[in-house]
């Protein structure tokens, strides 16, 4: 492969960061980018613990390829990430008092000072904004998208989204034997913010009886109606998935904290789902919240290829001198967008979506009608 330098006859200089939550896949990407970038004979510095870590000398490192063996199937990320470091609204506590300050200028001088010229930006929504004002400032991005939430508009499928379906699948699959042993009522919690992606893939290839998404606000009648059925037809037990977002017809969604400058946290539906259809059915309930196993773990097969794939491109994007852009999966083709683009909305199911249409069909409620007509019940 060609050796790329600069018209100085230096070689480019290319940064890479992680930043938000952490994602099954992130090190696949991170080896794909740090390879691409040692075969073109570039350097490759990572910024550790997000991107406010290059305000700090110690978090910036040279990477070699002794950095990334063995790590294609490994959770995490070397590099470390934050989902607090926004610097253009950190916070400091400076003699014991609490203040939010902007450090994006210090960040920018930061970057031409190391002579970088490309910034590699992994992450969701949230940092993916935070580099796309950073782009606005003078530093060139090439964004990779990022998140188990697979909420991202512009990209067909983010990875990481595969392994969480997986785990929740796995869990579910787990759920049905204490379900079906103590003729209970079991209530699953996952994750997905504001978007039932997560829950509607794993509800469906778990075969759940109902899924709880956002997009659809439920009815707790309508979803004990769906239990009662199950009971008269003799199959005495219920698995219902309920994405963190989901929320009941007229009602709120369910947080547990809300912390300036960061992202609300959701969390308790599937404890109030599950209290509330005991009530209504006084049948044995139990719930449980899958939390952060989802994000853990090893990558699926098609995540590491998906991150292998969205590295290797963010560094021809490079290559190319394309800035401010993001690097997507369109159909089979993975392309690029501009990253204001990228950002600018989320991607939540659409409700005539065939997975929908497919689970309606096959008896599975949503909480929001009375299945259709010939019932067929979704374990058979
Ligand atoms: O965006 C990924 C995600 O795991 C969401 O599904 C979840 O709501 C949130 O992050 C949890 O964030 P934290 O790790 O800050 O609790």
């Amino acid at each position: 492969m060609a050796r790329s330098k600069t018209a100085s006859g230096q070689p480019k200089r290319v940064a890479v960061v992680t930043g938000g939550g952490d994602c099954p896949g992130l090190n696949a990407v991170i080896r794909a980018i740090v390879k691409g970038a040692l075969n073109r004979g570039w350097e490759i510095y990572g910024i550790e613990r997000g991107i406010e870590g290059l305000l700090y000398r110690d978090r910036v490192r040279l990477l070699d390829a002794h950095d990334i063996r063995g790590i294609i199937h490994t959770g995490g990320t070397i590099l470390g990430t934050s989902n607090r470091g926004n610097p253009f609204q950190l916070k400091v506590t400076t003699r014991g008092r609490k203040r939010v300050i902007d450090v994006s200028d210090r960040v920018v001088a930061q970057f031409h000072r190391l002579k970088l010229e490309s910034l590699i930006v992994i992450g969701g929504d949230g940092t993916l904004r935070i580099a796309s004002n950073l782009a606005a400032k003078g530093i060139p991005v090439v964004g990779v998208p990022k998140t188990i939430d697979n909420d991202l508009a512009a990209t067909d499928l983010t990875f990481g989204f595969n392994t969480a379906v997986a785990t929740a699948t796995d869990a579910i699959d787990k759920l049905h034997a204490t379900a079906e042993s103590h003729e209970r009522v079991m209530v699953v919690e996952v994750m997905g913010r504001y978007t039932g992606w997560i829950a509607l893939y794993s509800g469906v290839g778990g075969g759940a009886d109902v899924i709880l998404i956002p997009e659809i606000q439920f009815s707790l009648e309508e979803v004990a109606r769906k239990i009662k059925d199950r009971w008269r037809h003799r199959r005495c037990f219920a698995i219902v998935v309920a994405a963190e977002g989901a929320r009941p017809v007229g009602g709120e969604m369910f947080f547990k904290a809300h912390e300036e400058g960061r992202e609300p946290r959701l969390g308790g539906v599937a404890e109030y789902v599950a209290g509330e259809l005991h009530r209504l059915t006084r049948r044995e309930t139990r719930s449980l919240v899958l939390g952060h196993l989802q994000r853990g773990g090893r990558p699926t097969p098609s995540d590491r290829l998906l991150a292998t794939r969205f590295g290797a491109a963010a560094v021809r994007a490079v290559e190319r001198g394309e800035q401010n852009c993001m690097v997507a999966l369109r159909g089979t083709r993975i392309t690029t967008v501009p990253l204001e683009r990228a950002i600018s909305e989320i991607k939540t199911v659409p409700l005539d979506s065939d997975i929908i249409l497919t689970a309606r069909d096959l008896g599975t409620s949503f909480g929001d009608e009375r299945p259709v007509a010939r019932e067929v019940m979704a374990h058979g």
